[in-house]
């Protein structure tokens, strides 16, 4: 499938309200996102003014939550770029594969929670954003 900025999505979350604390929870396979989640990790104590990512997945789709904190996500598909800003626990950003993306401007103690559909695989990541831009072949079609 060739993914665009248009299959990326915010996604909001049952809240489920409550005077001893309010709850949210997330289900894959279509019940909340669309894929089944195969592994979940979190990314903390990041120092002011880093940047984590800066790649794109071959194959790996993601739901990504500022638990707490906030930061932002920058997406580019290749044709365009779009920033997302994540500041809540009860929505998230969905990232298909071959999209790149980059998580910056992180506030402080803050923590990101990211859901994805595969088990880690280095092999599986574009570092490179010129051949991330080849692959996407935009001006070729
Ligand atoms: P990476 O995804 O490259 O983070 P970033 O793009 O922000 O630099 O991960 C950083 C390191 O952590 C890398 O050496 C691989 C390792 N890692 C795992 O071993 N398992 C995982 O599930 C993830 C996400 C990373």
């Amino acid at each position: 499938m060739k993914t665009s900025l248009a299959d990326c999505r915010i996604i909001d979350l049952p809240k489920i309200s409550d005077p001893r604390g309010n709850l949210t929870f997330i289900e894959g396979e279509g019940r909340h996102i669309p894929f089944a989640i195969k592994r979940a990790y979190w990314i903390y104590d990041v120092p002011g003014g880093e940047k984590r990512g800066g790649h794109a997945y071959k194959e790996l789709h993601e739901f990504i939550i500022a638990l707490s904190g906030s930061f932002d996500v920058v997406l580019d598909d290749g044709n365009e770029r779009k920033v997302f800003s994540l500041n809540r626990s009860y929505f998230g950003l969905y990232v298909p594969n071959m999209v790149w993306r980059q998580l910056e401007n992180f506030s402080t103690n803050g923590v990101t929670l990211i859901l994805a559909s595969t088990a880690y695989n280095p092999d599986d990541y574009i570092r490179d954003y010129e051949q991330f831009t080849k692959e996407k072949g935009w001006h070729n079609r």
